[in-house]
């Protein structure tokens, strides 16, 4: 079975975002793959110092991602600072990794102009302890959003680099989703992307409540309608089609993509739709997580399982890592 990994910072509560873009693959593909999924808690602290609410939001990571329907029993869930191998390998690749490359990721360049006095190490070399969260199950198969498509370019390169000169350890990793386009949900104001950190009001987490939910969605940028029939649609209303594609029925987005096209559509009518079908599907995943996230006994056991799992896999790759480095004696 191919091996397939994917990771989630714990920064906040999880979104529309997160889950389109990477948690319902996750569901689908560890029905046919061997998976490993994990909390990146050591990347969220490139960002955020703050640790207060981290174990909160590692718990809470772990329960809405079974409750989205990972099975604990069927992939690898774990914590990624419970798996100490990570850190051996980001130091190895370290080595591969040059700092003129490192200033030039797009991701790096966003987050120096958001917070220009907490420009450490730590966030430069982001993509490398990424690499080494790829590289350390031997994974080729990533699925994650488009933002991260450029990090899986970096990890092929530091891949490529290690085997040409310590010998051939790491397949290649891909960044995958089951429709080839990797997924972006845009933030419902229309400015960029749904994130953790932008306008709260623009984002919709799974823990929202149904009042809320529909709050937003009823906020969402639109505009007065198309003037000319089958005309290409703004982003901001793609992005709105794209959501009704992923939680309403057939019948309902068809009818509301063919009343675009003929110009005789109702935004109001469309977004009451868009947010009862929202709600219908968040409201069980919250419940669900809500519960999981209260029962401390079986998160422990599923993160110090999922621990021993990840580690089995990860001292088989550091084995073959210390061998081609030099490190054994
Ligand atoms: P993070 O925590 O920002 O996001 C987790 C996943 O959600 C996806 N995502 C989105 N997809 C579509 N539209 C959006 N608006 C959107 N926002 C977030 C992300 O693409 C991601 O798949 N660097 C990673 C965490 C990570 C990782 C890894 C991922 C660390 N090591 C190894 C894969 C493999 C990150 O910051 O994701």
């Amino acid at each position: 079975k191919e091996v397939v990994l994917s990771g989630i910072r714990p920064t906040g509560f999880l979104h529309l975002g997160n889950y389109f873009g990477a948690m319902r693959n996750f569901v689908r593909m560890q029905q046919e793959y061997d998976c490993y999924f994990f909390v990146a808690n050591w990347h969220s602290l490139t960002t955020h110092p703050d640790t207060k609410e981290l174990k909160d939001s590692v718990h809470r990571v772990i329960a809405e991602n079974i409750a989205c329907g990972l099975d604990p029993e069927k992939v690898t869930l774990y914590v990624q600072s419970d798996v100490p191998e990570i850190a051996e390998l980001y130091l190895y690749l370290n080595m591969l990794a040059y700092k003129g490359e490192l200033e030039k990721v797009p991701t790096f360049k966003d987050k120096v102009r958001l917070n220009p006095n907490n420009v450490n190490a730590g966030l430069l070399t982001y993509p490398v302890l990424m690499a080494a969260d790829i590289l350390i199950h031997r994974s080729v198969k990533v699925p994650v959003g488009k933002d991260q498509e450029q990090h899986l370019e970096m990890a092929r390169n530091f891949a490529e680099r290690f085997n040409h000169r310590y010998g051939e350890v790491f397949p290649m990793p891909y960044a995958f989703n089951y429709s080839n386009d990797l997924v972006k949900i845009m933030s419902l104001d229309g400015n960029g992307k749904m994130s953790k950190s932008e306008n709260q009001m623009a984002t919709i987490y799974l823990s929202d409540s149904d009042e809320l939910v529909r709050k937003k969605i009823m906020k969402a940028k639109t505009d007065s309608g198309p003037t000319e029939n089958n005309s290409e649609k703004p982003d901001y209303i793609q992005n709105l089609f794209t959501l009704m594609s992923l939680v309403s029925t057939k019948d309902t987005f068809e009818k509301f993509d063919a009343d675009f096209n003929n110009c005789v559509i109702r935004y109001g009518d469309m977004k009451k739709q868009l947010a009862e079908d929202m709600v219908a599907f968040l409201a069980p995943i919250r419940a669900r997580a809500m519960e999981i996230q209260h029962d401390k006994a079986y998160l422990q056991k599923v993160m110090r399982e999922g621990a021993e799992k990840a580690r089995i896999s990860a001292r088989a790759t550091i084995d073959k890592v210390r061998e081609g480095v030099g490190m054994k004696y």
